[in-house]
């Protein structure tokens, strides 16, 4: 029987972070053996923010290198630039003639960017999910593994096959967002204010790329209180993050100890910050030195990415041939 399809994407818009590993790249690696995989960079996804070309380069090359570092196989799935792929902004502008005005700007990581940057509202961001649907329709993918903050992203792409397969005759799968468990997962930044991301909360995010030290100091920084003063009370939010993030990389006796101390009220937040620090470096220290020497070989990340284009433009050479076809376009034959 054949492989069922995934596809996803990370932006080359800075360093990758402890979310992105557990929303995005801690999936697709245990996704690689048993699903065929077409994993990207969205470079183009990146432009909508006007990055300077002399930094695209060393994006570009680190988000290959910290996937390949996080235990990702070149040879086991297709690890490519979105741009190497002419066939994807060729479905994004057929999918931009069925996604309506009122609809883009409905979509709320739409707003967020607009009131963030209310000077920058281009056509590009206000169509950010018909590309992502064309990243993800172009190899006719069923699963996306993404973090939660994409769940929106990815229901627009169910709403843009439909619309096609309903007007052009049935040509995609519907995609549906993808994670080992039973939720999709949001890492939250360490001051307690929203998620860990590239672009935001810098000082409250911990990236893959961090040292011991400044993984140390972060850690330390972390939103707590002065503990609280009731048996088996609730958890306030910033707190409930702590803990999600010692769930996430320390031991389960770790996690039973301060969570008994935290129902019996005796916890002390500086011993485990300090225990989380620890456990932080030494999950984020491996993947960095990987990553690092990586990215020193340029030739090696070249090869990786060419070896990818190849894969990935034959299956979406299949399916623009199809999309053409089923629209209406073929003359000569
Ligand atoms: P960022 O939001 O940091 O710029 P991207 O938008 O490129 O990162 O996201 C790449 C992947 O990482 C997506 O699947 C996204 O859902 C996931 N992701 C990003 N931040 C988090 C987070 N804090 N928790 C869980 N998943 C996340
Ligand atoms: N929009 C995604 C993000 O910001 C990145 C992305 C682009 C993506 N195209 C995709 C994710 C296709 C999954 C599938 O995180």
């Amino acid at each position: 029987m054949s492989k069922e399809i995934v596809v996803s994407g990370i932006r080359s818009t800075g360093y990758l972070h402890l979310g992105n590993y557990f929303g995005a790249m801690r999936n697709y690696v245990k996704m690689q053996d048993d699903y065929n995989c077409y994993f990207f960079v969205a470079d183009y996804h990146s432009l909508t923010t006007h990055p300077d070309p002399k930094d695209l380069r060393a994006n570009v090359y680190r988000v290959v290198a910290e996937n390949v570092a996080c235990g990702l196989d070149p040879n086991k799935v297709a690890l490519y630039a979105q741009s190497d792929i002419p066939e994807i902004p060729e479905l994004y502008l057929m999918l931009n003639m069925l996604a309506y005005k009122g609809e883009l700007e409905k979509v709320p990581t739409f707003k967020d960017k607009v009131r963030l940057n209310p000077d920058n509202v281009n056509a590009g961001l206000l169509t950010y999910p018909v590309l992502m649907t064309a990243d993800i329709l172009i190899h006719k993918a069923a699963h996306v593994p993404v973090g939660k903050d994409q769940e929106q992203h990815i229901e627009m792409a169910r709403n843009f096959a439909q619309r096609f397969n309903h007007r052009y005759g049935d040509l995609f799968p519907e995609p549906f967002p993808f994670n080992f468990g039973d939720t999709l997962v949001k890492v939250p930044s360490l001051d307690g204010n929203g998620k860990m991301s590239k672009s935001e909360n810098l000082n409250a995010t911990l990236f893959l790329a961090d040292d011991d030290d400044t993984i140390r100091k972060k850690v330390m920084k972390a939103k707590t209180d002065s503990g609280p003063t009731e048996m088996n009370s609730e958890m306030p939010e910033y707190i409930q993050n702590v803990f999600q993030l010692l769930n996430l990389v320390s031991s389960k006796e770790t996690i039973d100890t301060f969570t008994n101390t935290y129902n019996d009220c005796t916890i002390r937040y500086g011993d485990l910050k300090k225990q989380l620090a620890e456990d932080m470096v030494a999950f984020i220290a491996p993947i960095r030195e990987r990553a690092q020497a990586l990215q020193a070989d340029e030739s090696q990340i070249q090869k990786i990415l060419k070896e990818g284009a190849e894969k990935a433009r034959e299956s979406a050479a299949k399916t623009i041939a199809e999309a053409r076809k089923a629209i209406g376009i073929s003359y000569y034959g």
